[in-house]
Protein backbone atom coordinates (compact mmCIF):
# COMPACT_ATOMS: atom_id res chain seq x y z
CA UNK A 1 0.00 0.00 0.00
CA UNK A 2 1.42 3.54 -0.84
CA UNK A 3 1.04 6.58 1.09
CA UNK A 4 -1.24 8.24 -1.75
CA UNK A 5 -3.17 5.57 -3.25
CA UNK A 6 -6.72 7.08 -3.67
CA UNK A 7 -6.05 10.11 -5.94
CA UNK A 8 -9.64 11.05 -6.55
CA UNK A 9 -9.90 14.19 -4.45
CA UNK A 10 -7.55 15.17 -7.47
CA UNK A 11 -9.45 14.28 -10.16
CA UNK A 12 -12.66 15.38 -8.82
CA UNK A 13 -11.49 18.64 -7.52
CA UNK A 14 -10.35 19.19 -11.10
CA UNK A 15 -13.68 18.37 -12.25
CA UNK A 16 -14.83 21.26 -9.76
CA UNK A 17 -12.47 24.02 -11.29
CA UNK A 18 -13.76 23.46 -14.55
CA UNK A 19 -17.37 23.66 -13.48
CA UNK A 20 -16.47 26.91 -11.49
CA UNK A 21 -14.74 28.33 -14.60
CA UNK A 22 -18.40 28.20 -16.19
CA UNK A 23 -20.35 28.93 -13.45
CA UNK A 24 -19.07 32.12 -12.88
CA UNK A 25 -19.10 32.97 -16.72
CA UNK A 26 -22.69 32.67 -16.43
CA UNK A 27 -22.53 34.24 -13.09
CA UNK A 28 -20.61 36.95 -15.09
CA UNK A 29 -22.94 37.14 -18.48
CA UNK A 30 -25.94 37.63 -16.12
CA UNK A 31 -24.52 40.20 -13.86
CA UNK A 32 -25.62 43.93 -14.00
CA UNK A 33 -22.35 45.78 -13.60
CA UNK A 34 -23.48 49.13 -13.19
CA UNK A 35 -24.53 47.24 -9.51
CA UNK A 36 -21.80 47.86 -7.41
CA UNK A 37 -23.29 45.05 -4.72
CA UNK A 38 -23.72 42.59 -8.36
CA UNK A 39 -20.03 43.15 -8.93
CA UNK A 40 -18.93 42.62 -5.49
CA UNK A 41 -20.79 39.34 -4.86
CA UNK A 42 -19.20 37.66 -8.14
CA UNK A 43 -16.24 39.04 -7.31
CA UNK A 44 -16.39 37.18 -3.92
CA UNK A 45 -17.11 34.00 -5.90
CA UNK A 46 -14.38 34.59 -7.82
CA UNK A 47 -12.12 35.32 -5.32
CA UNK A 48 -13.19 31.74 -3.56
CA UNK A 49 -12.07 29.93 -7.03
CA UNK A 50 -8.61 32.20 -7.58
CA UNK A 51 -7.77 31.27 -3.97
CA UNK A 52 -8.78 27.58 -4.37
CA UNK A 53 -6.84 27.29 -7.78
CA UNK A 54 -3.49 29.01 -6.55
CA UNK A 55 -3.48 26.81 -3.31
CA UNK A 56 -3.97 23.70 -5.15
CA UNK A 57 -0.92 24.36 -7.58
CA UNK A 58 1.15 25.65 -4.65
CA UNK A 59 0.02 22.43 -2.45
CA UNK A 60 1.35 20.11 -5.61
CA UNK A 61 4.37 21.98 -6.34
CA UNK A 62 5.63 22.12 -2.57
CA UNK A 63 4.59 18.45 -1.12
CA UNK A 64 4.60 16.54 -3.78
CA UNK A 65 6.02 17.36 -6.85
CA UNK A 66 9.22 19.00 -5.47
CA UNK A 67 9.26 16.40 -2.55
CA UNK A 68 9.41 13.30 -4.98
CA UNK A 69 11.79 14.84 -7.24
CA UNK A 70 15.07 13.63 -5.76
CA UNK A 71 13.54 9.86 -5.91
CA UNK A 72 12.31 10.07 -9.73
CA UNK A 73 14.32 9.29 -12.61
CA UNK A 74 15.27 12.02 -15.17
CA UNK A 75 12.30 10.63 -17.08
CA UNK A 76 9.77 11.19 -14.48
CA UNK A 77 11.60 14.34 -13.05
CA UNK A 78 11.01 15.83 -16.78
CA UNK A 79 7.53 14.92 -16.49
CA UNK A 80 6.99 17.01 -12.96
CA UNK A 81 8.56 19.73 -14.40
CA UNK A 82 6.86 20.33 -17.27
CA UNK A 83 3.59 20.01 -14.38
CA UNK A 84 5.26 23.31 -12.79
CA UNK A 85 5.63 25.17 -15.80
CA UNK A 86 2.35 23.99 -16.41
CA UNK A 87 1.41 25.50 -12.98
CA UNK A 88 3.53 28.93 -13.87
CA UNK A 89 1.36 28.88 -17.33
CA UNK A 90 -1.60 28.65 -15.61
CA UNK A 91 -0.55 31.20 -12.50
CA UNK A 92 0.06 33.96 -15.41
CA UNK A 93 -3.53 33.70 -16.84
CA UNK A 94 -5.06 33.53 -13.24
CA UNK A 95 -2.86 36.37 -12.50
CA UNK A 96 -4.88 38.67 -15.11
CA UNK A 97 -8.22 37.11 -13.93
CA UNK A 98 -7.40 38.36 -10.49
CA UNK A 99 -6.46 42.05 -11.72
CA UNK A 100 -9.60 42.12 -13.56
CA UNK A 101 -11.74 40.73 -11.13
CA UNK A 102 -9.97 43.34 -8.64
CA UNK A 103 -10.91 46.26 -10.69
CA UNK A 104 -14.46 45.54 -12.25
CA UNK A 105 -16.76 48.13 -12.74
CA UNK A 106 -19.86 48.90 -14.43
CA UNK A 107 -17.36 49.58 -17.54
CA UNK A 108 -15.50 46.22 -17.32
CA UNK A 109 -15.39 44.38 -20.92
CA UNK A 110 -17.80 41.18 -20.12
CA UNK A 111 -16.33 39.79 -23.19
CA UNK A 112 -12.90 40.62 -22.27
CA UNK A 113 -12.96 38.98 -18.57
CA UNK A 114 -14.83 36.04 -20.37
CA UNK A 115 -12.56 35.15 -23.33
CA UNK A 116 -10.03 35.30 -20.77
CA UNK A 117 -11.70 32.64 -18.83
CA UNK A 118 -12.23 30.27 -21.61
CA UNK A 119 -8.59 30.77 -22.24
CA UNK A 120 -8.25 29.56 -18.20
CA UNK A 121 -10.85 26.50 -18.94
CA UNK A 122 -8.60 25.56 -22.10
CA UNK A 123 -4.91 25.59 -20.53
CA UNK A 124 -6.66 23.90 -16.76
CA UNK A 125 -8.28 21.01 -19.02
CA UNK A 126 -4.79 20.12 -21.02
CA UNK A 127 -2.57 20.36 -17.54
CA UNK A 128 -5.61 18.53 -15.60
CA UNK A 129 -5.23 15.50 -18.16
CA UNK A 130 -1.91 15.98 -18.03
CA UNK A 131 -1.41 15.71 -14.68
CA UNK A 132 -3.75 12.88 -13.77
CA UNK A 133 -2.05 10.69 -17.32
CA UNK A 134 1.21 11.04 -16.05
CA UNK A 135 1.91 13.44 -13.64
CA UNK A 136 0.15 11.56 -10.12
CA UNK A 137 1.20 8.32 -10.86
CA UNK A 138 4.94 9.79 -10.20
CA UNK A 139 4.02 11.23 -7.04
CA UNK A 140 2.01 7.84 -6.05
CA UNK A 141 5.20 5.86 -6.82
CA UNK A 142 7.42 7.96 -4.75
CA UNK A 143 5.73 10.23 -2.12
CA UNK A 144 6.10 9.32 2.08
CA UNK A 145 3.43 9.48 4.74
CA UNK A 146 5.22 12.26 6.21
CA UNK A 147 4.75 14.12 2.85
CA UNK A 148 1.30 13.08 2.12
CA UNK A 149 0.36 14.61 5.74
CA UNK A 150 1.81 17.95 5.45
CA UNK A 151 0.36 18.14 2.10
CA UNK A 152 -2.86 17.17 4.08
CA UNK A 153 -2.17 19.86 6.51
CA UNK A 154 -1.53 22.58 4.03
CA UNK A 155 -4.78 22.21 1.61
CA UNK A 156 -6.88 22.60 4.96
CA UNK A 157 -4.95 25.73 5.83
CA UNK A 158 -6.96 27.80 3.44
CA UNK A 159 -9.73 30.78 4.59
CA UNK A 160 -12.14 28.92 1.93
CA UNK A 161 -11.04 25.88 3.69
CA UNK A 162 -14.89 24.90 5.06
CA UNK A 163 -16.50 25.76 1.91
CA UNK A 164 -14.17 23.04 -0.74
CA UNK A 165 -15.87 19.54 0.15
CA UNK A 166 -19.39 20.50 -0.70
CA UNK A 167 -18.10 22.74 -3.48
CA UNK A 168 -16.44 19.86 -5.02
CA UNK A 169 -19.56 17.63 -4.94
CA UNK A 170 -21.78 20.39 -6.66
CA UNK A 171 -22.93 19.40 -9.73
CA UNK A 172 -20.41 16.58 -9.64
CA UNK A 173 -20.64 12.99 -11.25
CA UNK A 174 -22.83 10.29 -9.37
CA UNK A 175 -20.20 9.20 -6.78
CA UNK A 176 -18.46 12.19 -6.02
CA UNK A 177 -20.11 12.84 -3.17
CA UNK A 178 -19.15 9.01 -1.65
CA UNK A 179 -16.07 9.33 -2.79
CA UNK A 180 -14.94 13.22 -0.92
CA UNK A 181 -17.06 12.89 1.90
CA UNK A 182 -15.39 9.35 2.38
CA UNK A 183 -12.06 10.86 3.29
CA UNK A 184 -13.74 11.90 6.57
CA UNK A 185 -14.16 9.62 9.04
CA UNK A 186 -17.41 8.77 10.15
CA UNK A 187 -18.47 10.22 13.41
CA UNK A 188 -16.50 13.63 12.18
CA UNK A 189 -18.41 13.63 8.85
CA UNK A 190 -21.87 13.16 10.81
CA UNK A 191 -21.00 16.72 12.17
CA UNK A 192 -19.00 18.21 9.64
CA UNK A 193 -20.91 17.67 6.31
CA UNK A 194 -24.06 18.82 7.58
CA UNK A 195 -22.08 21.73 8.69
CA UNK A 196 -19.88 22.29 5.85
CA UNK A 197 -22.88 22.11 3.58
CA UNK A 198 -25.02 24.65 5.37
CA UNK A 199 -22.05 27.47 5.13
CA UNK A 200 -21.37 26.28 1.29
CA UNK A 201 -24.81 26.98 0.29
CA UNK A 202 -25.18 30.15 2.57
CA UNK A 203 -22.24 31.14 0.21
CA UNK A 204 -23.25 30.01 -2.83
CA UNK A 205 -27.04 32.36 -2.04
CA UNK A 206 -24.78 35.67 -1.21
CA UNK A 207 -22.45 35.38 -4.48
CA UNK A 208 -25.84 34.84 -6.28
CA UNK A 209 -24.37 32.15 -8.64
FE1 LIG B 1 -4.13 18.78 -9.33
FE1 LIG C 1 -1.71 20.58 -10.97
Amino acid sequence: MGAMDDVSMNTNMHAAFKREIRRIQAGLTKAELSDQGARARLAKRYSFFSDTLHHHHEGEDQYLFDRVKPKASPAEVAVLDQMEAEHGQLNEILTTLDGQFAAISADTDKQEVSNQLDALFDVLTQHCDDEEQNGIQIVQRYVSEHDVKEFMKFTRDTEYAKLVLPWVCDNAEPGVEDQTWGMIPGPVRLFLKPMMTRKYDAFSRECAV
